[in-house]
């Protein structure tokens, strides 16, 4: 939990996470997802005064919740930005020890209505994390054509009623434009029948809500070269952890981790490999961590929480 009056997240897997990086005491780190700095609260507490930690996010709420929280550490250096932009970012020549992403809204991002994440309160539908640019989760419902939208609710949220709620979706914006949370929990309400909601177990807007903020923060498609970019800033040695809280997200992780392991894929009919390729990484354990009964039963966010690491060779 942080510090900072309303800013409200418990890092997930916590304990975990820690363990995985093996903290080197004076190493150098970076967290690309600092959010409430939970997480970087426990790296710091397990580095020496050599060591070092860059925080990165591109929510300027997130990052003042993290300045406040650990800015006046002179082993700390906050960054804005995304990312997925990290080598340019990050001093050049700089290799990290280790580094974090927890992917993803926060808590506090999701419980903060004005920021339109949430479907529980009718607000603004904005969406954007980084709300400095790019337009927001209204504009895009408001803008996009038929099958952009189904896509996005299928792809990024195994929705079974995409196309449906696609329909109603530019059926409800040629009476009225897309301007709030509420709009759209209306939309999944019109598009999916009573009976099949009512079996819902949870809210049946939620896989909506998930689709339009990944599609508005672009989250999925840069994520593999990004996941390529922080396993070359790291040393040998240096682990890379990613915690994931969807089947989608955690398949890319699992996916760009396996190429990133693997050697050469040449044709085995070749005699000589012509490929070139090394493998960057092992994989010091084959399947993910995941939040225990308890952590899952004191933070529902924790549920689908999992936490896969790579190790630079
Ligand atoms: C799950 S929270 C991280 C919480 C943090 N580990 C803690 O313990 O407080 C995810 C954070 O990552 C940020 N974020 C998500 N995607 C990002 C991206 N591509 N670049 C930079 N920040 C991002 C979000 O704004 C949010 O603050």
């Amino acid at each position: 939990m942080s510090d900072v009056p309303g800013f409200q997240h418990i890092p997930v897997l916590y304990e975990e996470t820690l363990a995985a990086l093996e903290i080197r005491p004076g190493g150098v780190y970076a967290d690309g997802t600092i959010g409430g700095g939970g997480h970087s609260a426990g790296i710091l507490e397990r580095l020496d005064d050599q060591g070092r930690l860059f925080g990165i996010d591109r929510d300027q709420e997130a990052l003042a919740a993290a300045r406040k929280r650990l800015g006046d550490d002179h082993r700390v250096r906050l960054l804005r930005g995304n990312f997925h932009d990290a080598k340019a970012m990050l001093p050049e020549g700089l290799q990290l020890d280790g580094a974090l992403l927890d992917l993803g809204v926060s808590s506090w991002q999701l419980d903060s209505p004005e920021r339109g994440f949430s479907y529980h309160q009718n607000a603004p539908l904005d969406m954007r994390m980084d709300q400095s640019g790019g337009i927001t989760a209204a504009e895009w419902l408001n803008i996009s054509d038929e099958m952009t939208i189904k896509e996005a609710l299928y792809q990024y949220a195994d929705e079974r009623w995409a196309a449906r709620i696609a329909q109603i979706i530019l059926e409800m914006r040629r009476e009225k434009p897309f301007e709030t949370t509420g709009d759209l929990v209306r939309a999944v309400d019109k598009a999916i029948p009573k009976a099949v909601r009512q079996k819902d177990e949870g809210h049946p807007a939620r896989r909506a809500f998930q689709a339009v903020r990944i599609a508005v923060n672009d989250e999925i498609a840069p994520l593999t070269q990004a996941l390529e970019d922080w396993v070359s800033l790291l040393k040998p040695g240096g682990r890379l952890a990613v915690i994931s809280f969807h089947s989608i997200e955690d398949r890319v992780v699992k996916q760009a981790f396996k190429r990133l392991e693997v050697g050469c894929i040449c044709p085995p009919k070749l005699p000589v490999c012509v490929c070139g390729k090394k493998p960057q990484v092992r994989l010091p354990r084959g399947y993910p961590a995941a939040a225990s009964a308890a952590e899952a039963g004191d933070n529902p966010r924790a549920r689908s929480a999992k936490l896969r690491i790579a190790e630079k060779l």
